[in-house]
């Protein structure tokens, strides 16, 4: 089967992207596929990049040469993508498209409904259940709505927040009280994410999360484990057998936490008793649901006190790096890698 490979991307995690993509890419059966890698840059041009594996995760591969302009049209009769020579334009047809880009422009919706509209299958959620994940106040509100506990939490637009901030201060005082996380409500990886102490440290954490977007959320700060869960299918999704808990280095799990510093643990199996573990597993897959993802999705949750369960978000092209949980949590469930991109490309045909 001929597949395509979507990196890079206009988004803060581009970085994260070729990283994750360099190791799928690695991983997909050479005897079952043929790959294409699709490179996205920041600004957002399209090539059908050919040169060496090893120049995608440092970003190399824009300077090279051996890349062409790849164009995806949403024009049916042309469903492929337009690759262009120094002569001559074709069409590289290719039977399924796996998007491995994280964040905005990428995993909110946005190529995934230009997939749909191209009629290429592709792998993961599709536009809906991508663009509500992206937004944490809007999967926190939909899950609210089916009872599944959350973090207390509000949100509002920066623009308002600017015209009269003491109105922001006295309802994060009043309904969450300090410490808060303050985030971007549509950014990944903890990119703009602060955690903020008292009233003080606002300002400057509402200015960082402002970069990634108008729309801002501050949820309270819960101590407790952070744990993920692993979650595949369509109709029929499953949770993997065990969960996997964070053990941050840093203050909270950040970026450099999460992709640099390598100093965070992973517990495999988390430290949850068994009845805690099958609850988890059973909202990650009610969650799923709910919200209509398909293919795969990083349930993530806090665990306060050992049993209380609280929701923190869904991703809906989790990340696939080397230290990443997602592939992690099938491959001690029983799911190799390589096997775990056959299934996911099955359920994209599917
Ligand atoms: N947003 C990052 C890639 C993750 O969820 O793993
Ligand atoms: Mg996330």
């Amino acid at each position: 089967k001929k597949i395509a490979v979507l990196f890079g991307g206009c988004s803060s995690e581009h970085e994260v992207s070729r990283v994750s993509a360099y190791s799928v890419i690695s991983n997909l059966s050479k005897e079952k596929y043929e790959i294409y890698r699709i490179g996205i840059t920041k600004d957002g041009r399209w090539y059908l990049y050919e040169g060496p594996l090893d120049s995608i995760p440092d970003g190399k591969w824009e300077q090279s040469e051996q890349k062409r302009p790849a164009y995806l049209t949403p024009d049916r009769g042309a469903a492929g993508f337009a690759v262009c020579g120094p002569d001559r334009t074709e069409i590289l047809k290719v039977d399924c498209v796996f998007p491995v880009l994280h964040g905005r422009n990428g995993e909110d919706g946005t190529v995934q409904g230009l997939l749909q509209l191209s009629g290429l299958p592709f792998v993961g959620c599709g536009t809906l259940s991508s663009a509500v994940c992206m937004d944490k106040a809007v999967t926190h509100t939909l899950l609210a709505g089916v009872g599944i506990k959350q973090a207390q939490y509000l949100w509002f637009y920066y623009s308002r927040y600017l015209k009269n901030p003491d109105k922001v201060r006295i309802k994060i005082g009043a309904r969450l009280g300090y410490p808060v996380f303050v985030k971007p409500a549509g950014s990944g990886s903890s990119v703009g994410v602060s955690r903020v102490n008292s009233e003080e440290e606002l300002d400057a954490a509402v200015r960082l999360a402002a970069t990634e977007g108008e729309k801002i959320l501050v949820e309270e700060a819960v101590s407790g484990q952070e744990v993920e869960c692993a979650v595949l299918g369509n109709e029929e999704p499953e949770a993997a057998a065990l969960i996997g808990e964070i053990a941050a280095s840093a203050a909270f799990y950040d970026y450099d936490d999460k992709y640099k510093s390598g100093k965070s643990r992973l517990y495999i199996p988390a430290r949850l008793s068994d009845e805690v573990t099958q609850e988890l597993r059973a909202i990650a897959v009610r969650a799923y649901r709910t919200l209509g993802c398909r293919g795969f999705a990083r349930v993530d949750f806090f665990v306060r006190g050992k049993t209380e369960i609280l929701l923190n978000e869904l991703n809906t092209i989790p990340g696939f790096t080397p230290i990443s949980m997602y592939p992690k949590l099938w491959e001690a469930s029983g799911l190799s890698y390589g096997g775990l991109l056959d299934r996911l490309i099955e359920l994209a045909l599917e």
